[in-house]
């Protein structure tokens, strides 16, 4: 998502499950989830913006929007869950994003497994 120009990025993938359940360090929630938001940041213009305690305040940040992103989700009767364990540079090549750039945290989407 590119929140100032009010736009979000998509990505082709060759095979989406496939890609997502590496990406994702062989997760089944990677490989079964509909739809995946990737939390990025901008590193340096959060260092700008926040000095030694941007690191942080990307985090909660990031943990806020995914829980944002939860509520949304189960009150559609979706199912959502985080991801916290992925392969950093494998991401960040797959996204197109450069090294000062980096990825919090995922949000997984799709339809909850019935039962
Ligand atoms: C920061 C964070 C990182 C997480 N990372 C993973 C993950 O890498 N793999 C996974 O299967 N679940 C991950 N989860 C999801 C949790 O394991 C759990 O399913 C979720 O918090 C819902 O818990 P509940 O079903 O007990 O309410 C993560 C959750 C959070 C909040």
């Amino acid at each position: 998502m590119r929140p100032r120009a009010r736009s979000c990025g998509r990505f082709a993938f060759k095979n989406f499950r496939r890609e997502l359940h590496f990406l994702c360090l062989g997760q089944d929630l990677g490989r079964d989830a509909a739809a995946v938001v990737f939390h990025t940041a901008n590193l340096d213009g959060a260092i700008g913006a926040h000095g030694d305690r941007a690191y942080r305040y990307l985090h909660m940040d990031a943990g806020h929007l995914g829980q944002r992103i939860n509520v949304a989700a189960v009150k559609l009767g979706l199912g959502a869950s985080g991801i916290g364990g992925f392969f950093d540079d494998q991401v960040n090549q797959v996204l197109g994003i450069p090294e000062d750039e980096a990825v919090l945290y995922i949000t997984t989407l799709g339809r909850p497994r019935r039962g």
